[in-house]
């Protein structure tokens, strides 16, 4: 029987095979509540797709579950453990990786420096830039994302492949957890699916679990098992993929934004 006790409740999560779980998280900036009474799970292997319009939310949260910022209120499970995530390393540290969507690329290193940052394979004293080239063309490779070469500087290239290199760079560090801020923005149809057919691998292989954050319903609904909707900084929807369509979503959020013009046009009269 589940207990009410915060130990209880993360027995069952464990249980469920949650591996996040994310219960009553509040975020305030100052006077903006970003964020009220945000509950989620993501079980093992799933792909949970994040919607909801701009400044709904999402990147707070975000934000939050890789360790950039603390939430003002609510806990984290991972593995049904609570955990205090004190640093963006702190929560790298226990398999948690991020891109996000103002990319964390260092635009003045080449490709290879970036993919291999803070994770620079060293033979005290010398730095193995062969081994590493080499190393991050071939995981380029594997993974399909084409970039003339690894020794260009990150700024040479365009959004779009600047975008796989920040995914790939994720992907190559391994994680048990993968959250992705909008992957798919500044995107070409071909980069795009570049990244789709790179989740739906990932989700094949099991290993890794993946919040991602996009706009086009209908890509998220190709890759996702699961979607939840954001508005107004509260979770509003939670619905298997193949249980709803891009219809239903679009629906759901125009039905929303109706609401609120009617009650504005009923305050005013
Ligand atoms: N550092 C901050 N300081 C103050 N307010 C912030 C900060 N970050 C976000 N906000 C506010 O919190 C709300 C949610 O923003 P957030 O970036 O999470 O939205 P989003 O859902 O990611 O939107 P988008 O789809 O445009 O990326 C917005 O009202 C935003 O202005
Ligand atoms: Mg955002």
């Amino acid at each position: 029987m589940a207990s009410m006790t915060p130990q209880g409740q993360a027995e069952l999560a464990s249980q469920d095979g949650d591996v996040l779980r994310v219960e009553h998280i509040s975020k305030s900036y100052g006077m903006v509540t970003a964020l009220t009474d945000v509950n989620l799970r993501l079980a093992r292997g799933e792909v949970l797709g994040l919607i909801g319009d701009n400044g709904a939310g999402k990147s707070t949260l975000l934000k939050i579950l890789c360790g950039f910022q603390p939430p003002s209120s609510g806990a984290i499970f991972l593995d049904g453990r609570e955990v205090v995530l004190k640093s963006v390393d702190h929560a790298r540290s226990l398999g948690i990786d991020a891109v996000y969507q103002d990319l964390a690329l260092i635009n003045q290193l080449t490709v290879f420096q970036n993919m291999f940052l803070n994770r620079e394979k060293i033979s005290w004293p010398l730095v193995r830039n062969r081994a590493m080239r080499q190393e991050a063309r071939e995981h380029l490779d594997e993974m399909g994302v084409h970039i003339p070469s690894v020794n260009v500087p990150v700024a040479k290239l365009s959004g779009g492949q600047r975008q796989a290199i920040a995914v790939a760079r994720s992907v190559f560090s391994n994680p048990k957890i993968l959250l992705l801020d909008e992957p798919l923005a500044a995107m070409g149809v071909k980069e795009g699916a570049i990244i789709l057919d790179l989740v739906t691998k990932l989700k094949q292989q099991g290993n890794v679990s993946i919040i991602i954050i996009a706009h086009n319903y209908g890509q998220i609904l190709q890759v996702c098992d699961r979607v939840n909707m954001i508005q107004d900084g509260k979770i509003t929807l939670d619905k298997r993929a193949d249980e709803t369509s891009a219809e239903e979503l679009t629906e759901v959020v125009v039905a929303e934004y109706r609401k609120a013009l009617e009650e504005r046009q009923r305050a005013a009269s």
